[in-house]
């Protein structure tokens, strides 16, 4: 109260009065002194629509009141700074302000915080902001196929296709079942299955049927993708193999025994002894190749009938023997 009756006397000039002023002793001018330390707030990465917030202090080192103004500066409204506008701070006190930061798209954020003050020494204090929006986690599954073809196998045996589930999200992947709606089909793995972005896992899954049909199933795999649940289509076909006991040997036996037995030339009297073909020709069965096989080409009186003199095999025995050598001409 003291300093201010002593500047407004009357409308005396401002140099009189200072000169006054010295004449009368040193004035007491009591001067705030501003003090933050934060040059920059840098968020860094912050998901899409979740806040982040930073502290700034100001501290009045001074012995004066300190007087200023908070003023935040933002092309767009991401940043909220509290609190802001004027404030008065007396000596040695503080001001907390919280700048938060809410991005709402995948940007980068520039913006200014500027601290005016009346300490002469420090006028003016800026603060760079940035921080950069990214979009929110999501899990993702990639499958490497979505159809899987076993082709035709026999009953009572199994082929096996792998297929490799990717974890293409940047959340992971937690993948809770796996399942069939056909018991002929099976996977090596167990479920709950957890994948972080960018794994992968190789699984084979088996086709096993003990039936003769055709399998049409799927696949379904069930997460926390926003595609689930994945489906893969499954195909597979399976015959009943042809008995080489009951529906072969009794062939030879009636047909062709009595010219090839062991008395030299073709055998046909035992599976081991056809598979050896004869010393001349070499193999009369090529397991899996009917067509190549010489054995069908005489059933079918290419380069002479078989049996000699005849009469031809019917056409459905000649089937049922190509059939047992293009399913492997198993001795079963
Ligand atoms: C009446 C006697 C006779 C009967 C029955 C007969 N074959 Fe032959 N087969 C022969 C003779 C002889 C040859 C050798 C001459 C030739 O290749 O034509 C031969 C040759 C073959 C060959 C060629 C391989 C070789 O030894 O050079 C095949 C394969 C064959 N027979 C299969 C059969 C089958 C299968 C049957 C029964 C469905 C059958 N044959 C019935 C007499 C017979």
């Amino acid at each position: 109260m003291k300093n201010l009756s002593r500047l407004f006397i009357g409308a005396m000039p401002l140099l009189m009065i200072l000169e006054s002023c010295s004449d009368m002793g040193e004035p007491e001018v009591l001067l705030p002194q501003m003090e933050v330390a934060t040059t920059s707030i840098d968020f860094s990465t912050v998901t899409i629509g979740s806040p982040q917030t930073r502290q700034i202090q100001i501290i009045n080192r001074g012995e004066g009141q300190l007087n200023g103004e908070l003023t935040l500066i933002q092309d767009s409204s991401v940043y909220a700074l509290q609190p802001h506008g004027v404030f008065a701070l007396s000596s040695d006190d503080t001001l907390s302000a919280e700048l938060t930061f809410t991005p709402s798209a995948g940007f980068t954020y520039a913006g200014q915080i500027v601290i005016s003050s009346d300490d002469l020494g420090n006028p003016e204090h800026m603060i760079g902001v940035t921080g950069v929006g990214t979009a929110l986690p999501v899990p993702a599954l990639t499958i490497s196929t979505s159809i899987l073809n076993f082709g035709t196998i026999l009953t009572d045996t199994s082929s096996q296709q792998q297929i490799i589930l990717s974890s293409t999200g940047n959340d992971t992947l937690f993948i809770s079942s796996i399942d069939f709606d056909l018991g002929v089909y099976s996977i090596d793995a167990t479920t709950p299955l957890e994948l972080i972005p960018g794994a992968s896992r190789l699984l084979t899954i088996t086709f096993q049927p003990d039936v003769a049909g055709t399998f049409s199933g799927s696949l379904t795999i069930v997460s926390n993708s926003p595609s689930t649940p994945d489906v893969v289509s499954l195909s597979g076909a399976a015959e009943t193999p042809v008995s080489y006991a009951g529906s072969i040997q009794p062939v030879w036996n009636a047909s062709c025994g009595g010219c090839h037995g062991s008395n030299g030339g073709l055998n046909l009297t035992s599976h081991s002894n056809i598979m050896l073909g004869t010393s001349q020709n070499g193999p009369v069965v090529v397991p899996r190749d009917a067509a190549n096989s010489l054995i069908i080409r005489r059933l079918n009186g290419i380069g002479g009938l078989m049996p000699q003199g005849g009469p031809a095999l019917s056409a459905s025995t000649i089937a049922t023997i190509e059939t047992w050598i293009n399913q492997g001409a198993l001795d079963n």
